[in-house]
């Protein structure tokens, strides 16, 4: 147990996903592939996407989904946290425009880019702004409009991901044996070539030559990934695990990053933890970047399968490479 005054728990839960469903079939008329393909390789059988708006239109949208739950005056809210790779605009940051749109007119904010590990480094930060004992209302949302960056013409990768978003209210609580317990969090730029999307930046500014090079959209070398996010994803959940000294029948559920089943269920198998206890919905939303796993969350929550004093294990790899696990034990009803 840690010596810190507060642990920063999640007392309310939102989400939002947008109405438009792109299904396997569809990408069969558009692409060289099949449903067969797609689902025994990724285990997606189909994605949303957002027709109009943007990334800060999804966050808002979770977090009006999570104040419906919860009795709390906007103005309580002290910041807000958008995990994305898909910020509205370089600046202001997505934060900002979603403290206006929801009207939390005393919150500050900020963006995190930690791709597929956005949500979870932002739930650190966020936790630790809380066990500071400085803030009381953290909102933390996971966020991407992955269309935006997706090439579909790229048969490799533009089945694999989806548009989504989902947000988490963190609040102080004495009682220590809830809430963040503990993270691993590690990144490795030496992977930046597997996976980037390098147009735009200040390394490759936009021209007609990025355009036409196709560098605005999202580029991965997917089995090079596959390789590492297999192994890393893996290892650290092991290891939060083993230096937490849970068992697998301690864990109520493992809450992977859904980026493909595979590497969900090779996660699973380094932990010892059965396929029902592992936490599941790229079939219906791919791979939303930093929405997998609050969309998790706030799934299993609401259905009544993840309950008060429940023991989870969060874990995630994406671009950087980035990558990391937490221990969380549910903290309300
Ligand atoms: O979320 C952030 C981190 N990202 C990840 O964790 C993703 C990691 N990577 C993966 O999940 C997998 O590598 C993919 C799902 C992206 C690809 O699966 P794979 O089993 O590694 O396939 P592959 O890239 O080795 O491709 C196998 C074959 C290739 O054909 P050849 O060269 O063997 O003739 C591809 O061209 O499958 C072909 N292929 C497809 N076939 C039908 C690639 N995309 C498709 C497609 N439909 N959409």
């Amino acid at each position: 147990m840690n010596n810190r005054k507060y642990n920063a728990v999640i007392t309310a839960v939102g989400m939002y996903v947008p109405d438009k469903v792109l299904d396997n079939k569809y990408f069969e008329s558009i692409i060289d592939t099949n449903d067969e393909w797609i689902v025994t390789r990724t285990g997606i059988k189909e994605r949303r996407i957002l027709e109009n708006g943007a990334t800060s239109d999804l966050a808002a949208a979770a977090i009006e989904d999570l104040l419906k739950t919860k009795d709390i005056n906007r103005e309580e809210i002290d910041a807000i946290i958008v995990a994305t790779v898909t910020p509205d605009m370089f600046f202001p940051a997505t934060a900002c425009l979603v403290q206006d749109k929801i009207g939390a007119k005393n919150a500050w904010g900020f963006d995190l880019s930690a791709a597929c590990s956005g949500f979870l480094f932002a739930f650190q930060v966020g936790s630790s702004l809380i066990e500071c004992g400085t803030y009381k209302k953290v909102i933390v949302v996971g966020a991407d409009k992955m269309s935006s960056i997706v090439d579909y013409t790229d048969r490799n990768n533009c089945i694999l991901f989806g548009d989504g978003a989902a947000a988490v209210l963190l609040e102080p609580s004495e009682d220590k044996s809830v809430g963040l317990q503990d993270t691993i969090l590690k990144t490795d730029g030496s992977g930046e070539a597997f996976l980037n999307m390098r147009g735009g930046g200040s390394l490759n500014p936009p021209s007609h030559e990025t355009v036409d090079n196709k560098m605005h959209y999202l580029f991965q070398d997917g089995k090079s990934v596959y390789k590492v996010a297999v192994v890393g994803m893996a290892d650290v959940s092991y290891e939060i695990m083993k230096r937490n000294n849970l068992t697998a029948d301690d864990v109520a559920y493992l809450i992977p990053h859904q980026a493909n089943l595979r590497i969900i269920d090779a996660t699973a198998k380094r932990c010892g933890i059965p396929p029902e206890k592992v936490t599941i919905n790229i079939d219906k939303y791919g791979n939303t970047t930093a929405a997998t796993i609050p969309l998790c969350i706030v799934e299993y929550y609401r259905s009544g399968k993840i309950k008060k004093g429940d023991k989870l294990v969060f874990a995630a790899f994406g671009a950087g490479f980035t990558w990391g696990s937490a221990f969380y034990v549910w903290g309300v009803d």
